[in-house]
Order: structure tokens, then C-alpha cells, then sequence
């Protein structure tokens, strides 16, 4: 999985056209979207616009909401429709239910999903350790993936100590922290590190994550940015300085709490 993506949260499905296709000719490898946002079609119609091969490129989408065998099946192939692909590379759970057992079930048919050859990696979203160990109950398959809000506010090191144990790739989601890391307390001490490197604090905190292992899929619509953002594949941190950028944690979460998550019912 390349280290930086793009995410697509939020770009609508006109407007992603263009975005990807941008974001492939900078050299973007990595796309995230999910079925919940509603650009999948989009997404795909900017590959195929684009001249970089399917092969090349790494694709991520999300199961809407834990459904029946049937409707999991139907948003699995729709997605597959609508992105004009033949498989994903990485397929998530996007939300945990609040039901263990459901979990499971929806888990099983990912597993199915992977032996099938339809998509090359399965993983999980916004699962909490204990989701993870619930899950582990009855999987055949661990989760490849768990993707999490991370940031410098928020940086994760419990979750992430015990998906490294267990051989699970972390994933960032919301690295700038909806705009929240340009304010008081984050700013400061990001902008002091990113001065020293003539960069902005959005380039610092992409840097932060890869040099830690950790992809990151930052949004954004705006040509510039994408190139920026594109830019922090050749910076590289001090470990002194990625110490500086962790130890900014304050355990802020700006997005939705797994455990209260509003998808989290059988639907
Ligand atoms: N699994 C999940 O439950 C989950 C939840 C949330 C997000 N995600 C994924 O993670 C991706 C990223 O999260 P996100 O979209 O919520 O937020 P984000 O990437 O943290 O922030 C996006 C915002 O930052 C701005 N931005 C991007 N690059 C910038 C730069 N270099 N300088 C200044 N501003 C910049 C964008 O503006 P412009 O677009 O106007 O340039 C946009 O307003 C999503 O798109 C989605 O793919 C997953």
C-alpha cells in the first residue's frame, strides 16, 4: 500500500472526476473512498480517465452499514460496478457494530470476499481494541487493516502498540483534524518543526505519519494542495523532531466515537 493516498471524503461525485484524474497525473498511487460517500462512480471514471494502468494503482472502499449475506453482497459488486473494476485492493468494515455478533458476520463475509480473489486485503475502520478482540473470536482471517482518526492531537499509540503486536497495518484518517491542528495548543508547536524545515504544518504531519509507517490519505480538492501534499514523500524527520510532533497528543478526537457511532445498528 503506497504510504500517501488521496482521500475522497466529502468531494462529490461530479467533482471527483477531475480530482483523481489530477491526482494520478501528480502520482498519486492510492485512492480512498467508501460507498457511504457516494463518489464511487466518479472515483472510477477518473481512473479510467487517466492513462495509469488499474494494475498500478491501489484502491480502498468501505461496506456502507452490516446488512444481510444478500445486501452485503449487492453494495460489495455495486461498489465493484461503480469504481469499474474487476477487484479492490483493500476492502473495510467502515464502522463497527454494536453487536459483537454482527461483527463477526459481516467479518465472515469479508473473509469470503478474499478467498474469492475479489478483493486482495480486508481490514477493519474505527474498530477499538475490543471490537478487534470480539472479532478475533471466530475469524479465520485477522484484519489486515484497521483504519482510525490519527493525528498529531490524537496520535494513537495504545491502539497502535496492539495492532503492531497482532500484525495489523494501522491506517490515519483526518490528519489535519477538520482544521482543528491550526489551533491552540497543536499550532504552535508544529509550526516551531516546521519552520525548521521550510514546510507548511499540513506537510509536517503527512511526514510525521510515513516516517512512522503510517499511510496517510489527507483531502483535498485543490490543485495545489494536492501537489503539497504530494511533496512529503521526499521529507524527511529527525527523530527528535517526530518525538516533538507525538508528544503534541492531547487524546482530541474531532470525529465520531466508534463506540457511539450512529451506524452502529443492524441495518
Ligand atoms: N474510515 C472512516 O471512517 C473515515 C472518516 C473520515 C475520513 N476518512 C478518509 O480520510 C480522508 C481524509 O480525511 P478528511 O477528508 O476528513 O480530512 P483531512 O484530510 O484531515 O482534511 C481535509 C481538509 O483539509 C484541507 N487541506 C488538504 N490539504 C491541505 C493543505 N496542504 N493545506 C491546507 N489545507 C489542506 C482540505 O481542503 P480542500 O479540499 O478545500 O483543499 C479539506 O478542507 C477522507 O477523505 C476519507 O477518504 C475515513
Amino acid at each position: 500500500m503506497p504510504l500517501l493516498g488521496l482521500g475522497t471524503f466529502k468531494i462529490s461525485n461530479e467533482d471527483v472526476k477531475d480530482v483523481v484524474k489530477q491526482a494520478l497525473d501528480i502520482g498519486y498511487r492510492h485512492i480512498d473512498t467508501a460507498q457511504m460517500y457516494g463518489n464511487e462512480e466518479g472515483v472510477g471514471f477518473g481512473i479510467n480517465a487517466s492513462s495509469v494502468p488499474r494494475e498500478s494503482i491501489f484502491i480502498t472502499s468501505k461496506q456502507r452499514h452490516h446488512m444481510s449475506l444478500d445486501n452485503m453482497k449487492q453494495a460489495f459488486f455495486q461498489t465493484l460496478n461503480d469504481l469499474q473494476t474487476e477487484y479492490l485492493d483493500l476492502y473495510l468494515i467502515h464502522w463497527p457494530n454494536h453487536d459483537k455478533k454482527i461483527n463477526q458476520q459481516s467479518w465472515a463475509f469479508f473473509e469470503w470476499l478474499y478467498e474469492q480473489k475479489l478483493v486482495r486485503a480486508i481490514g477493519v475502520s474505527n474498530f477499538q481494541i475490543h471490537h478487534l478482540n470480539d472479532l478475533f473470536e471466530t475469524a479465520k482471517i485477522k484484519p489486515h487493516v484497521n483504519q482510525v482518526e490519527l493525528h498529531p492531537a490524537l496520535n494513537q499509540a495504545p491502539l497502535n502498540a496492539f495492532l503492531k503486536q497482532e500484525g495489523i497495518q494501522i491506517i490515519s484518517y483526518g490528519p489535519f483534524m477538520k482544521g482543528g491542528i491550526m489551533n491552540a495548543p497543536f499550532k504552535e508547536p508544529l509550526e516551531k518543526v516546521a519552520s525548521k524545515y521550510k514546510i507548511s504544518i499540513h506537510q509536517l504531519i503527512l511526514a510525521w505519519g510515513q516516517a512512522k509507517g503510517i499511510p496517510m490519505i489527507p483531502k483535498t480538492q485543490t490543485h495545489s494542495r494536492l501537489i503539497e501534499n504530494y511533496q512529503t514523500l521526499n521529507i524527511k524527520l529527525n527523530q527528535n523532531d517526530i518525538d516533538a510532533i507525538d508528544a503534541v497528543n492531547r487524546g482530541v478526537r474531532v470525529y465520531t466515537d466508534p463506540d457511539n457511532n450512529p451506524w452502529g445498528i443492524y441495518q
